[in-house]
């Protein structure tokens, strides 16, 4: 079959379309054809080795796993023989853990707990592009943020793979979303729902008097102190994304230290945890077009290297989808 694979940590020139062996699934999993695919900034960090702690987790001179993709959709194709949710011929989509990549390829194994029927309304490119995502999105405003009905709730980098199903699901809970993007993205974000938008360009959303009562940042370029001043008393704030090493470390320490001595909690989320419980959860929204994904650009597998590099300058509008056959 054919698959992206790479052998050294580097740019997206690192990546190859290569002939390889077609994997064949253990006893809890399913060997799945994949129809689609989409890319995470988790793809180009481990591509990269990007922060250098990237390593531990894949190999401290090379890749162990050489291969990347988390999000899949495609049809079940073999099962192993534990498995008892699915059969050949079902179309199901998921998200592998990130020490089992492989969906940027003909075919990936994945483990049927990791796995749901795919929507029946959408297309295998739509459905690949939910689920790690929408798993942070999930994860970071009902886990970190605590989430409730009725709160305010600001959106940072609304605009983004993460940010666009933050926009959604903030609004299925129920509560005053404003989002943070850019000009050329104002009206999309408004289309998924915002409440309210603000322009990075023209306005500083820590400076305009306002007061959230969860922040969520699928950026991670403010302070602490920023976030302090944005929050309402009793205000969380959950923080999905880095720019800088110094930004994470300040809100890993001085966030955990500013949670324990106020009543402001401001923290990094856990990495997002894929999970059937949660993917079904999603897949209800989906069905019930509560939320809707937001596709930027669909490139061909071969063309996987250029798809990481758009998505690696960061101004991605929604995801970021491969298209495999
Ligand atoms: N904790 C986890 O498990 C987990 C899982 C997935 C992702 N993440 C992290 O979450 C972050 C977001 O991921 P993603 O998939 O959404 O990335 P993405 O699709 O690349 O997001 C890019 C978005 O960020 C926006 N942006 C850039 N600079 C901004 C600024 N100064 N203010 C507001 N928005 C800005 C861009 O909007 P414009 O084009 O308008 O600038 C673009 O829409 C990444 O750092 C990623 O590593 C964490």
């Amino acid at each position: 079959m054919k698959a992206i694979v790479y052998t050294q940590y580097g740019p997206p020139d690192v990546l190859r379309l290569k002939e390889v062996e077609k994997p064949t699934p253990k006893d809890n999993e399913v060997l799945v054809k994949v129809h689609a695919a989409s890319a995470n900034p988790a793809d180009w960090h481990l591509m990269r080795a990007e922060p250098f702690l990237a390593r531990l987790a894949n190999g401290l001179l090379k890749p162990k796993n050489t291969q990347l993709g988390a999000d899949v959709a495609g049809c079940i194709e073999a099962v192993g023989r534990n498995v008892t949710q699915f059969h050949v011929g079902d179309d199901v989509f998921g998200s592998m853990t990130l020490n089992e990549l492989g969906s940027f390829a003909e075919y990936v194994c994945a483990r049927e707990d990791l796995l749901a029927l795919k929507p029946v309304k959408m297309t295998f490119e739509q459905s690949a592009a939910v689920p790690l995502a929408a798993f942070t999105a999930l994860q970071g405003l009902r886990d970190k943020g605590q989430l409730r009905q009725g709160q305010k709730v600001l959106i940072n980098g609304a605009s983004g793979g993460v940010g666009t199903f933050a926009v959604q699901i903030a609004k299925s809970f129920d509560t005053e979303v404003t989002g943070v993007c850019s000009t050329r993205n104002l009206d999309m974000v408004r289309s998924i729902g915002a409440d309210h938008v603000i322009d990075y360009t023209q306005a500083d959303f820590t400076q305009n008097g306002q007061r959230y009562d969860l922040i969520f940042d699928a950026v991670g370029n403010r302070s602490v102190s920023d976030y302090q001043r944005a929050l309402s008393p009793n205000g969380i704030c959950a923080v999905a994304g880095f720019t800088t090493l110094s930004r994470l470390f300040q809100v890993i320490f001085l966030g955990a230290w500013v949670s324990r001595t106020g009543r402001k909690k401001i923290g990094m989320m856990a990495t997002a945890k894929p999970n059937q419980k949660d993917l079904v959860f999603i897949k209800e929204f989906l069905e019930a077009g509560k939320v809707v994904p937001v596709i930027d650009r669909c490139y061909p597998l071969s063309d996987t290297a250029e798809a990481i590099r758009y998505l690696e300058k960061g101004h991605a509008r929604g995801k970021v989808v491969i298209a495999v056959t």
